[in-house]
């Protein structure tokens, strides 16, 4: 019998080589940052993630006056922007979008990842109904082993989407092979490519654990 061949990666990985992102990120990283300067930070990345998330949108010609003369100025068209924060981390990332693409329809997918099997466990989905007529960003800090992703991205499959990208502030080696083996067509945006996942799942040197650093719970 023959067999069905492996599924060719499409999506993209972008590791965004900006002096200010490579600033801001070790200030992120630091263990001298605290609750506050965190939130500002990933705010801030994000932000510069979705200037580069953006690159691709289509856009239109678009008639204008100004106050001297008119002409004609670009618009973007096309498939609208939805942006899915992963709980609890993701959500420190939305303003930072919100603030280049302000229309962007917001979903939220809750997960945790059991800390003993590291398997990610669902708690809250709730999605925007037109999924598949939008691009999708979904927004979690962390890309570790890549479980969480990769559940994440098969619901908003399950909904409808189709052109998705994950916006990344970290990411594991391990994660990124295995989101791209799992869902090949997700493009991957991240501030930083590290070495290695630890014993115990966290990425190395990393920043620690984001949702805890971003919410003061530890
Ligand atoms: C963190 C992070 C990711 C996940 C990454 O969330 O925000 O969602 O771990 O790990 P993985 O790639 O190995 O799945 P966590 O489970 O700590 O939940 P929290 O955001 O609620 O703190
Ligand atoms: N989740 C985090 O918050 N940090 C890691 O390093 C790995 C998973």
């Amino acid at each position: 019998m023959t067999q069905a061949p492996a599924p060719v990666a499409t999506g993209k990985v972008i590791e965004v080589d900006h002096p200010l992102v490579r600033h801001k990120l070790t200030l992120l990283r630091s263990v001298d940052c605290d609750t506050a300067q965190f939130r500002s930070l990933v705010e801030e990345l994000a932000n510069l993630l979705t200037y580069e998330a953006t690159k691709d949108l289509e856009t239109e010609p678009y008639e204008i006056e100004t106050p001297l003369t008119s002409m004609i100025g670009t618009a973007v068209s096309g498939k609208k922007v939805a942006v899915v924060p992963i709980l609890r981390a993701g959500l420190g990332m939305v303003d930072g979008v919100l603030r280049m693409i302000p229309v962007a329809k917001i979903g939220h997918i809750g997960l945790y990842r059991d800390e003993e099997t590291l398997e990610p466990v669902t708690y809250y989905e709730k999605l925007p109904e037109d999924l598949e007529h939008r691009n999708v960003f979904l927004l979690d800090p962390m890309l570790a082993t890549g479980g969480s992703v990769t559940v994440a991205v098969d619901k908003v499959k399950a909904a409808g989407a189709v052109h998705i990208k994950l916006l990344a502030i970290l990411a594991a080696p391990e994660g990124i092979a295995r989101l791209q083996a799992d869902h090949p067509d997700v493009d991957i945006i991240v501030a930083g490519i590290d070495e290695k996942l630890n014993e115990k799942g966290y990425i190395v040197p990393g920043l620690g654990d984001a949702g805890d650093r971003l919410f003061g719970t530890k």
